[in-house]
């Protein structure tokens, strides 16, 4: 399995991705799109897992002031709980620890509870919750930080 950058080219393989996942983040063709415009990629982080070309899931992560906000992560379900999340959250997590703050924040569907262990095996602290957050279902968003320089580097 190997880890890169996403490209345009990529953009496909991220939509199918996120298609399967109903719990995943749901952007249009346009917002994907403008993931790769001139000047987005300085403060974006879009990651690509596969293996032999065949896409296993993603990551799209925002530098915002002196935090990255990780925006959406989708492991194909025929792929999950082997270790492929974790991998492509490292990079993140190095990337970050060189930010000003070190750290690393999300919004999960208070039900979406595999994402929610996945996070909290992480290291992510649970550090609010918004109310109405989301909508179509309308749900309450749990607010995830983590404090990367309180890891251990890998
Ligand atoms: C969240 C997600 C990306 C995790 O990816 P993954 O590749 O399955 O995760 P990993 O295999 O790296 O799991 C690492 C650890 O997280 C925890 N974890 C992951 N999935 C879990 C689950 N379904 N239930 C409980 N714990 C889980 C476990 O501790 C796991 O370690 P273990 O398998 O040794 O017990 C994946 O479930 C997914 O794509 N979900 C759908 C999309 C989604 O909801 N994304 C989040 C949007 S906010």
């Amino acid at each position: 399995m190997n880890i890169r950058t996403a490209t345009p080219a990529d953009i496909p393989s991220l939509l199918q991705l996120e298609r399967d996942a109903t719990t995943a983040a749901h952007w249009t063709l346009e917002q994907y799109t403008n993931l790769f415009r001139d000047g987005a990629a300085v403060r974006r982080l879009v990651l690509l897992a596969e293996t032999e070309d065949v896409p296993l899931g993603f990551l799209v992560a925002q530098h915002i002031d002196t935090d990255w906000e990780l925006e959406n992560i989708v492991v194909s379900s025929a792929e999950r709980r082997k270790g492929i999340g974790a991998r492509l959250l490292r990079p993140l997590m190095n990337t970050a620890r060189q930010s000003a703050s070190g750290s690393i924040f999300l919004e999960v569907r208070e039900s979406n509870l595999p994402a929610r262990r996945f996070y909290e095996k992480a290291g992510f602290q649970q550090s609010g919750l918004r109310k109405g957050y989301y909508r179509d279902p309308p749900e309450d968003a749990i607010l995830y930080t983590l404090d990367v320089r309180k890891t251990i580097q890998s």
